[in-house]
């Protein structure tokens, strides 16, 4: 097309933009951590938790052949039973001695039979993605098959996971070439986003395989129709062309972190959603410039698809007609939210759980469950000097009644870290009387609790939040409901920001923090300390005995997850270049005892790829990771990983499933 152009720059670098530009202050003080864990340590919670951890806990490790349930503590093997690996910078996934690694599939995999089969070369269509496993795997659950995802199932159930983003030069044979761009190109890159249910079997040899044409492979991506629900459902805000009562809306994208309800269904969370957005509009509303909403152009150019539809002409959020029910000067607002997936109704409509708060939703995890208590709900927001939110329930949680209502009515809270250790939940909520005197004083005004939830970082900017050094996937843990949470990196943050929770100056390699709430799930009130500062080999933790070695060293900590016995699992999303410079290797997965903070590295993965996602089945005998955009610096046709296919193969992201080759308990 003579008018076409070559697109000059695609930023996928998965870089977040600073948008919090608030005069929100941070502390000025520099403050020893080791007085945050004093008063950590002290709090009657964290007093109980260590009297349980000592007494119990630690036995929770079993031998391989028994049951967890029935192993006495004195019986039980250590936690860690495995032989750290090295760090290196191999093309593939290395695990420890005793352990077997196979990808799983992979993006590009058929959900029905063998066809759409997928071709190394880039030309599958967009038609064909809607029907095969998405790309950038992340987030991921394993829903045992019977009870609903709520059973014992170890050798059948459905595997559910996300699909983050796209590799611009890798997702077509010679990526993305032209704007405006291709209509079957856009639907091709829209349908490789989203979410894929797998419906999965182990075999006799114990492999694992997808049931092929099961009714509960599905595929959702970034055009599946979805429902709001809560607060925001039928809001003015949300109202567009496709929904002009502000019910519904198309699709859900970059979806990172995961998490799963007690209820057996799946959280997908929509973390860099903005910038696939644009707005040309001289002035662009507060729902849009807080959370970088482009000027320009959106991320991959959609709204500029050719032949036009509508589908893709909703990327353009600038002001076109009359009203908001005439154009997608809304369709932002549809976005930046928690989306609850029913894996075992294909035909369910999947619902954005709007009371849970609009950001960029790294990942979601529930506290422990109380039968009779509210349900608590906690989410980071990825972005520099971005917040951590909790949720908690109006109704209380009953194991018979529980289900998605639970989401739609309750009070937001983000998290302030003082610095004496204690910390604060803030209500974010338009009822509440401190909360708006402090916005009156601030000159902001919210119509309703929807637009509270709306603008929920500019709420939280007005609470007096504490900015942190990037929020990413929170764990809590089985037994005592110890909250802990990576925070990746942040080298934006100058010596005259540092507080104790983010205690250090140009952060480029991250820590962990960690809470326990006083008294209950719910209590607006904890009691914080830093469980680990990240980094090279010789790294102190300050106030503890932690020191890393050779077996542990890591930068930017993401991924986390509690498995039921305890043990602490932290993944690595060290940038290209921390990668390529570093003293790290390739990305990585490690595993820690919350008790005596040992820490030993368990795998690495393949070139320039992220780990990221991790589950098992209940008996923790088979381990799901994901591998994420190995060979992400490639250029078309020049790849620099042919992991998993080998060769002279295209990259792909994939699961990898681990076993012990003894039949043994994963870790053990
Ligand atoms: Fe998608 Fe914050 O990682
Ligand atoms: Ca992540
Ligand atoms: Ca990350």
């Amino acid at each position: 097309m003579s008018d076409s152009k070559t697109v000059v720059t695609i930023d996928n670098s998965g870089v977040d933009p600073q948008t919090n530009f608030s005069l929100n202050p941070t502390f000025a003080a520099i403050v020893d951590s080791r007085m945050a864990r004093r008063k950590f340590l002290k709090g009657s919670v964290g007093a109980a938790v260590a009297a349980f951890i000592g007494g119990s806990l630690v036995g929770c490790g079993s031998s391989s052949n028994d049951d967890p349930e029935t192993v006495p503590p004195e019986t039980a093997v250590p936690l860690l039973g495995f032989t750290a690996i090295a760090t290196n910078r191999a093309d593939a996934i290395t695990v420890p001695q005793g352990y077997s690694a196979q990808a799983f599939l992979p993006w590009g995999t058929p959900l029905n039979g063998s066809y759409p089969e997928y071709l190394d070369d880039g030309s599958n269509s967009g038609s064909d993605q809607e029907q095969q496993v998405g790309s950038h795997h992340d987030g991921i659950h394993f829903f045992p098959i019977d009870a609903r995802g709520a059973g014992e199932n170890s050798q059948e159930g459905l595997l559910v996971f996300n699909h983050e983003y796209i590799d611009n030069n890798l997702i077509h044979t010679n990526g993305i070439t032209t704007v405006p761009r291709l209509a079957d190109e856009v639907r091709k890159e829209v349908a490789a986003h989203g979410v894929s249910v797998a419906h999965i079997q182990q075999q006799a040899d114990g492999s694992w395989a997808l049931v092929n044409n099961s009714p509960f492979n599905r595929r959702i991506t970034g055009a599946t129709p979805m429902e709001l629900a809560g607060p925001v459902r039928g809001s003015e805000k949300v109202v567009t062309k496709y929904s002009p009562d502000g019910s519904r809306t198309r699709g859900t994208l970059n979806n990172c972190g995961n998490g799963f309800t007690p209820w057996g269904t799946y959280l997908t969370c929509e973390e860099n959603w903005a910038g696939y957005f644009v707005n040309t509009d001289a002035q662009k509303p507060r729902e849009h410039s807080r959370y970088g909403v482009p000027s320009a152009n959106g991320r991959y150019f959609w709204e500029t698809a050719t032949p036009a539809a509508d589908v893709y002409q909703r990327f353009n959020a600038s002001t076109l007609g009359a009203e908001a029910k005439d154009d997608y000067r809304n369709e932002p607002n549809t976005f930046g939210w928690i989306v609850e997936i029913d894996p075992f109704n294909p035909d369910s409509v999947p619902q954005k759980r709007t009371a849970l708060g609009r950001f960029g939703h790294e990942g979601v995890i529930f506290g422990k469950l109380e039968e009779g208590k509210p349900i608590v709900v906690y989410s980071g927001d990825d972005s520099t000097f971005e917040y951590i939110y909790k949720f908690v329930s109006t109704a209380p949680y009953h194991k018979n009644t529980a289900g998605g209502h639970l989401l739609n009515d309750g009070i937001l809270y983000v998290a302030r870290f003082n610095e004496d250790g204690s910390g604060e939940w803030l209500p974010l909520d338009i009822s509440n009387a401190d909360f708006i005197a402090k916005a009156t004083a601030a000159g902001v005004t919210f119509a309703d609790q929807a637009d509270v939830l709306l603008n929920t970082r500019l709420a939280a900017d007005i609470a007096g939040a504490t900015k942190m050094d990037r929020p990413e996937w929170g764990a809590v843990h089985p037994e005592t409901g110890e909250v802990y949470f990576t925070l990746t990196n942040n080298t934006q943050r100058t010596a005259a920001q540092i507080d104790a929770a983010n205690p250090r100056a140009n952060n480029a390699t991250g820590h962990i923090i960690r809470w326990n709430e006083r008294e209950t799930q719910a209590a607006t009130a904890f009691d914080w300390d830093i469980f680990l500062l990240a980094g090279d080999v010789g790294t102190q933790t300050p106030g503890t005995e932690l020191e890393l070695t050779a077996d542990n060293h890591l930068a930017s900590p993401d991924g986390l997850w509690f498995d039921p016995n305890g043990v602490l699992w932290i993944q690595t999303d060290m940038s290209g270049s921390q990668q390529g410079t570093g003293p790290y290797g390739n990305n990585q997965m490690l595993a820690a005892d919350p008790v005596t903070r040992e820490v030993k590295r368990f795998l690495v993965g393949p070139i320039d790829c992220e780990v990221t996602g991790v589950i098992m089945t209940p008996d923790r005998k088979t381990m799901f990771v994901n591998i994420q955009h190995p060979g992400d610096r490639s250029a078309p046709g020049d790849f620099t990983s042919h992991w998993p296919d080998g060769g002279s193969s295209r990259p792909r992201s994939a699961t990898v499933v681990i076993t012990k080759n003894d039949g043994g308990v994963i870790g053990s």
